[in-house]
């Protein structure tokens, strides 16, 4: 009798609760990383609008990570990109975060979006959340040959084990990390 009054009752309660637990950290993570998508991006276009890719790459590499890692904590999350090709090598993907990024890049819909994935644990939920390059990125991290000659020397001279080039409009560029605690 108990164990049915578990699996017709309790059991879907208790489903429907982590799935609405789950959906409450997605929306919000979506939320945060909108916004520093968003913020990082005025500020690359405020830097390359003064000076080009030459003012444009020292300033990310100045204020790229801090930046993020700010806006984590301002929202009490820990807060990251990772890439399976960084150009700076703190942002490179750990190999659970590289099982998480393989299994995105394989789910791109027909309409090339990737999915987000929720994974949680006793502690944490971690929420994925794709960035997939656009236009605006290619100057930086399109094809080399097409790049112009001052951005390569620039990235060159600050990035020289860069590998954050040759994609591709629509490419999965790397993921936002954003860790709960719970
Ligand atoms: C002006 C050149 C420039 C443009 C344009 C640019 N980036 Fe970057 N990007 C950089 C530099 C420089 C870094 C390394 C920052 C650092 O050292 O922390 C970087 C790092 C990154 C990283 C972190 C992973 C890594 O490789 O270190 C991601 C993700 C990323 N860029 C995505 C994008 C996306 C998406 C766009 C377009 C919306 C874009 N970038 C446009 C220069 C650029």
């Amino acid at each position: 009798m108990k164990w049915n009054l578990f699996v017709f009752f309790l059991f879907p309660i208790t489903f429907y609760q982590c799935q609405k637990e789950s959906l409450n950290y997605e929306s919000l993570a979506i939320q945060i990383t909108k916004e520093a998508k968003s913020n990082l991006q005025k500020k690359l276009s405020t830097a390359l609008a003064e000076g080009g890719t030459t003012a444009a790459i020292p300033f990310c590499q100045q204020n790229a990570l801090g930046f993020t890692a700010k806006m984590g904590k301002a929202n009490n999350v820990t807060l990251k990109r990772v890439t399976d090709k960084p150009r700076n090598e703190n942002n490179r993907l750990s190999p659970e975060e590289m099982m998480v990024f393989q299994e995105i890049q394989k789910q791109k819909s027909s309409e090339g979006v990737f999915p987000n994935r929720v994974v949680s644990s006793d502690e944490n939920v971690t929420v994925y959340v794709p960035i997939p390059l656009m236009g605006q990125c290619v100057p930086c991290h399109g094809k080399k040959e097409e790049m112009s000659t001052e951005t390569k020397t620039t990235l060159n001279k600050l990035y020289p084990n860069d590998m954050a080039t040759n994609y591709q409009i629509g490419d999965l560029r790397g993921l936002f990390v954003v860790i709960f605690k719970k």
